[in-house]
């Protein structure tokens, strides 16, 4: 016997994306306009932005693109206000945009303030405006502390802590923390919640892991599933949890590891 298939149709929506230069967040508004979105791309790096937009104009969709640098909460706010007047809507925000590799403030600066801003501002604006779905980009390093493959070559355990490693793994934490609170006080004004959880995923952060065969094969390894995840599988779920299809879920972090999280 053969059932309908449940579609993901965002068609009159306007998602907003953050990261949307690279990456998961490029692969997530890619697929936001093939749900039938309208998107807004807003990345520091404004060239990155609007290729993304370039991109969906190109195939029939509908984006716009911004600078935008997610530290700056003024800006943030902006951003929302500058997606109504170009698109005529507010309806989905991506938190996506972070980094690793930096410093320790910059990387709580961008990761944790960045998606603080946009869910203070976003939240609020989704609630007066009838609702809505917001979707953060946490981590396995929201989840659990990490083993690093690359500390084991050195022989060192130290890595996680050291540097921006543990603002990483903080950071990452209080965006999983961030998104049952926002759930919470958000619940009965019409907005979800909620985040994913990527295990390491093909795009330019993780291109040091690439670098070196070996290396890439241990974290391969870490997941179950042996090997590295790809942006459209962040962004498939992301698209699902902003959907209408995922209308009883908030406040949950979905791991999207191939079975990373498991062990
Ligand atoms: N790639 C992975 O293995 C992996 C795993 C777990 C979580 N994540 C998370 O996924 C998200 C996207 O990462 P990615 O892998 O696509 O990396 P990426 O480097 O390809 O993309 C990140 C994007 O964020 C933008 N960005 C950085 N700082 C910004 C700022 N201050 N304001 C606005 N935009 C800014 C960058 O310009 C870039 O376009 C990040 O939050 C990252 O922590 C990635």
């Amino acid at each position: 016997m053969s059932q309908a298939q449940p579609t993901i149709d965002l068609a009159g929506k306007v998602a907003f994306v953050t990261g949307a230069g690279s990456g998961i967040g490029r692969s997530t508004a890619l697929r936001f306009s093939q749900a039938g979105a309208a998107v807004m791309c807003a990345d520091i790096n404004a060239d990155g932005a609007k290729v993304t937009a370039e991109s969906i104009n190109g195939t029939g969709g509908k984006a716009a693109s911004l600078q935008l640098d997610v530290t700056d909460e003024t800006a943030v706010e902006k951003s929302f206000q500058q997606t109504l007047d170009a698109l005529g809507g507010f309806d989905i925000l991506f938190n996506n945009a972070g980094v690793g590799g930096l410093d320790y403030e910059q990387t709580l600066n961008v990761n944790q303030n960045g998606v603080y801003y946009g869910l203070r501002h976003g939240a609020e604006l989704l609630a007066q405006r009838g609702g809505g779905a917001i979707v953060n980009t946490a981590s396995i390093a929201g989840l659990q502390g990490l083993v690093s493959p690359l500390d084991m070559l050195e022989g060192t355990e130290a890595g996680m802590i050291r540097d921006g490693g543990i603002a990483y793994i903080a950071s990452k934490h209080a965006v999983v923390g961030m998104t049952r609170q926002y759930a919470i006080a958000y619940g009965q004004r019409g907005v979800r919640v909620n985040a994913v959880a990527p295990g390491y995923i093909d795009t330019p952060m993780t291109e040091i892991i690439r670098q070196d065969v070996q290396i890439q094969h241990e974290y391969e390894q870490l997941h179950p599933m042996g090997r590295l995840g790809r942006p459209e599988e962040i962004a498939t779920a992301v698209v699902f949890l902003s959907s209408d299809a995922a209308s009883f879920i908030t406040g949950h972090t979905l791991p999207v590891d191939g079975g990373y999280s498991c062990r």
